[in-house]
């Protein structure tokens, strides 16, 4: 017998059939939970809802009149509660149906203005850009210009005007990608201190920053491209201790006033004295750490005074001017500054890496 037949019948009735009253409200939840499975579309719900809670004609209502109503007094409070269970699952079940529907509806309108909009996120400026731009900040405030330089550049330029000697194994050393006979990509931004040097009239004083390529495998801290930035100055009375005035007073703007600076003499083809210059360790200021290698010290650039053939090269006269001249790694002070271990994470786009650094 179906569900709408037995419903028309008193309950007396049926229980002499043999059905037991929790049977019987098993069915009738059965039946409504087979009809509601398959209504989707917000018509068949509506439907649905109808021909279980309309008042007059609804299912419910005619389980109300022809059961609950039909029993014995002393039935009722037991057949009553499972009516009214029955009913209270029913028009949960059809208020969560019509809410599907609606928004199964609202998928498909495309013109729904209640949705709220795609979600779309900021940008982020790369580790290196702040790095760039904090340098440079630092060193407007010292009165000097920017400026950017060729990426492919000459032998010239890269290695013979900065005083390599011919065959000096730096050509091999710097790991030189060339792309003809003497034209090759630039292996640090140096080469920009003898196109600057040319083109202007001292005084200078100049940051030039960009990339610069090496024939590295790459690895953790390992890049075959990496960004560079220069910073050198020119006139006719500037001596070491404007390099090292300078440099520590860069320093300790960028890593924190209480860096310590440390000059231990080297070399380079362009400068004479050179000087590598480490500060004390960032992460563990002082004892030693992961990060300096246990010394309390981290190496951070290369610098010296401009090497009278290097201004000779630049058409400047030694006798008449000095300069002084360094370069550091963008890349590596952001990975210092912000304790990045890993270079490529610094160039593969991933915006989780890069929110980070907003
Ligand atoms: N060009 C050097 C390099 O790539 C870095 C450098 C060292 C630049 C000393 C300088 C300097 O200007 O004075 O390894």
């Amino acid at each position: 017998m179906a569900i709408d037949e037995k419903a028309a019948r008193p309950l007396g009735d049926l229980l002499q059939a043999g059905d037991s009253v929790e049977q019987l409200y098993e069915e009738v939840r059965a039946a409504f939970e087979a009809e509601r499975g398959a209504a989707a579309s917000a018509d068949q719900v509506r439907t649905l809802r109808d021909r279980w809670l309309g008042r007059k004609n609804g299912l419910l209502t005619a389980l109300n009149d022809n059961w609950l109503k039909s029993v014995p007094r002393e039935y009722k409070p037991a057949v009553g509660k499972l009516q009214n269970r029955t009913k209270k699952a029913v028009e949960a079940a059809v208020k969560a149906a019509e809410a599907s529907a609606r928004a199964g509806a609202a998928k498909k309108d495309l013109l729904d203005v209640t949705l709220p909009g795609p979600a779309r996120s900021i940008g982020a400026r790369h580790p290196v850009r702040l790095v760039l731009e904090e340098t440079i900040d630092i060193f407007k405030g010292l009165g000097y210009s920017c400026a950017e330089g060729p990426e492919i550049e000459t032998f010239f330029y890269n290695f013979e005007a900065l005083n390599f000697p011919p065959d000096h194994p730096a050509v091999d050393e710097m790991d030189t990608l060339f792309l003809e006979d003497r034209v090759l990509l630039r292996t640090h931004t140096s080469p920009n201190q003898i196109r600057i040097m040319e083109s202007r009239t001292p005084p200078l004083r100049y940051v030039v920053y960009g990339k610069v390529y090496r024939n590295d495998t790459p690895d953790a801290t390992h890049s075959p491209m990496f960004h560079q930035l220069e910073l050198f100055a020119v006139d006719t009375n500037i001596t070491f201790g404007d390099l090292k005035g300078t440099l520590d007073y860069f320093l300790k703007r960028f890593f924190g006033e209480r860096t310590r600076t440390r000059f231990r003499p080297s070399y380079f083809p362009f400068t004479e004295p050179s000087a590598e210059v480490d500060i004390d360790c960032p992460f563990c200021s002082g004892p030693g750490c992961r990060i300096c290698k246990q010394t309390g010290f981290i190496e951070v650039l290369g610098c010296g005074m401009i090497d009278p053939n290097v201004l000779r090269a630049a058409k400047l006269d030694p006798e008449t001017h000095q300069g002084f001249a360094a370069g550091f790694g963008l890349d590596r002070f952001a990975m210092l500054k912000y304790d990045i271990d890993d270079i490529p994470l610094m160039f593969q786009g991933d915006a989780r890496f890069l929110r980070q650094f907003r």
